[in-house]
Order: structure tokens, then C-alpha cells, then sequence
């Protein structure tokens, strides 16, 4: 069983939002000069991030684990290499055909919108997945939207397969993780119930509800809270796209106070928040298992449950 999100660029990225900003804007200064340089006199090995960092850390919580699969209906896909995502609950086993790109990034990708969501499934991803399986019932007959989903949307994928929701919407920023996501819908063949489109939470000021856009029953998002610069626009578009008595599901680390900061803010817009340290016993004991290792850092690997609503309501979802 491989793991479903590399560690060593988990870690880059903890590292380019808290600690050594210098070292990390070397690394990517030199991914880009690779990228932009085509002669082969000083490096022609591919850019691909996976080969950024050879530090390995904490990638998983081995809730939804992943092999490597070949396609059976000989889909030629030389970009990308396929992996069966698995989670077993109860003696139930819930899976997706998941993809992940392995081309090399090009000079005007790795200098155009946000990258995070390339780079693996992240582990908040992982976990959110795996508790939408625990509570499939949560999402009967409602609409639902992903934000920030990256390259998998895995959580809202599991919602399309495996819930009796009304329908889904799966959406990232990035152009390039979104394409992906289209090829694992129709792998999966789950065109039918789930929709997959970009969605740039700064744009949907700029767009009058109701026509372009609809409202959902419940909003998903993983691990998006520490854009320091795009907080105010994605509490802005789950408020917008948000049901009156709709429930949005941010999971995310606490990643210094990025967190705190997001749910402060939450509030000040006017959202009824509640904070969930234990949200499912299987995550907390993974977690408190993972606590004895030297690579699990509870501050940026462990996943908080936040629960946003626009109206007060108790114990809607345990
Ligand atoms: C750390 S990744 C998390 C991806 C995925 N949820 C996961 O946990 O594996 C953050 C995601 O937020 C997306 N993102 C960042 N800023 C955004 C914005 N302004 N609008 C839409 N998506 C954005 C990125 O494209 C990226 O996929």
C-alpha cells in the first residue's frame, strides 16, 4: 500500500507559509529557471515537485490507502499514472480510480495560479474523504460543492459515488487540477451525478447569484485555510453560495493560526461556527497513534472539523 500524499513536499509547503521563506523561494527559482531553460548545458532532468525535497515526513493517516492500478479498459494515458483509492469502514470497502499527473510542470504553471492542490492529496483531503464515508446519511438528497478540491476533489468524488446526494459539484482555482479531476469523473464514470468545473474564489463577488451560479446544501472544502490573502474571498464565496440553512464542512490544520484566524473571521461575516477537535474516533486514535511519531506534527498534519452556518442550529450534524 503506497501513501496518498508525499510528505517531502507536504513539508515544503509548511515550510514556504512558516519557517525558511528563503530556502524554499531558492528551490522554486530554480524549478522555474529548469522549467524556462530548454539547452542541455546545465540540467535537462524533467521539473516534476516530486523530485523537489528528498526529506520524507508524515503523508498519511492510512485511512484511504492507494496501489497502483492499470487501467482495464486500455485507456492510453501516458501523462498520468493510475491508483485505486480504498477505504474500508465497517467491512464496507469504498474505492476510486484516482490519477495523478505525471508530466512536468511548464514555466507559465508554476508562475500562474496557486499549485497547492498538485501536489498530492493532502492528508485534511484524506480525512475528510473518509468521514464523508462514516456519514454517507449527512448527504441524502442535498446538493453539494467542493472548493479547493485539487487534483483528486477525492471527498466530493466519494459523495458522487457513494451518497444518494441530489447532486455534486466539484471545483478547484487551478486550471490544471480541475482537468484532472474531468478525467477521474469520467474513469469513474461518474458524469452523470457529478459536475467539475474551476471556481477562483475571488471571482464570485463579481458574479450576480442566481445567474451563474446556485446554492448548495452543503459546501466541503479541505485544507484551503492558509492562504493568508485569499481568506476573505473564500468566506465570501461559501456565504454566497450557501444555502440559508445550509452546513459547510471546512477541515483544515491549524497551520499556526491560520485556522483560528479563518473561524475568527467566519464569525465577523456573520457564520454560526463551531470547532471540532474530535469528530470520529477512528481519526482521533490514528491520530493519537501518529502522535508518538517524530514526523506528525499535530499543528499541520491533524485536520480540525470547522461547521459554518449562515442560521443557528444545534447538533444538526454530530
Ligand atoms: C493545499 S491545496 C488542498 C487541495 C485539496 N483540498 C487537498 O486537500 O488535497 C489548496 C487548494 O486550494 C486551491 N485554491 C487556492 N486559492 C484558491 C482560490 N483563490 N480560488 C480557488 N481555489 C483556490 C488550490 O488550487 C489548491 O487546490
Amino acid at each position: 500500500m503506497s501513501a496518498v500524499c508525499n510528505g517531502s513536499q507536504q513539508q515544503q509547503v509548511h515550510l514556504q507559509h512558516h519557517k525558511n521563506r528563503n530556502e524554499v523561494a531558492r528551490r522554486r527559482w530554480k524549478i522555474l529557471a529548469r522549467a524556462l531553460q530548454k539547452t542541455s548545458d546545465i540540467d535537462t532532468t524533467p521539473t516534476n515537485v516530486n523530485d523537489i525535497i528528498s526529506v520524507r515526513r508524515f503523508t498519511t493517516f492510512d485511512l484511504v490507502t492507494s496501489r497502483p492500478i492499470i487501467l482495464n479498459n486500455g485507456t492510453d494515458d501516458p501523462a498520468a499514472s493510475w491508483f485505486e483509492y480504498t477505504a474500508t469502514i465497517s467491512q464496507n470497502t469504498y474505492s476510486l480510480n484516482i490519477r495523478h499527473p505525471t508530466r512536468s510542470f511548464t514555466a507559465a504553471e508554476l508562475i500562474g495560479f496557486n499549485n497547492t492542490g498538485n501536489i498530492c492529496v493532502w492528508p485534511s483531503e484524506e480525512v475528510l474523504a473518509y468521514y464523508i464515508l462514516c456519514n454517507l446519511q449527512y448527504f441524502s438528497g442535498k446538493t453539494v460543492l467542493e472548493l479547493g478540491g485539487g487534483m483528486t476533489c477525492l471527498a466530493g468524488l466519494m459523495v458522487a459515488k457513494y451518497t444518494t446526494a441530489a447532486n455534486i459539484h466539484v471545483t478547484d482555482g487551478n486550471i490544471s487540477a480541475i482537468d484532472n479531476v474531468q478525467f477521474i469523473v469520467k474513469q469513474n464514470g461518474l458524469g452523470d451525478c457529478a459536475a467539475c468545473s474551476v471556481l477562483q474564489w475571488g471571482d464570485i463577488q463579481d458574479k450576480p447569484v442566481g445567474n451563474h451560479i446556485s446554492t448548495y446544501d452543503i459546501i466541503l472544502s479541505a485544507d484551503c485555510l492558509f492562504f493568508d490573502e485569499a481568506r476573505q474571498d473564500l468566506i465570501e464565496t461559501i456565504w454566497t453560495m450557501l444555502n440559508e440553512d445550509g452546513t459547510a464542512f471546512v477541515m483544515a490544520p491549524r497551520r499556526g493560526h491560520t485556522y483560528e484566524k479563518f473561524a475568527e473571521e467566519a464569525k465577523m461575516r456573520g457564520f454560526h461556527c463551531k470547532s471540532k477537535q474530535y469528530y470520529n474516533e477512528h481519526v482521533w486514535n490514528r491520530h493519537l497513534k501518529l502522535k508518538q511519531s517524530c514526523d506528525y506534527d499535530e499543528n499541520i498534519h491533524y485536520p480540525m472539523l470547522l461547521h459554518l452556518r449562515k442560521t443557528y442550529a444545534e447538533n444538526s450534524y454530530n
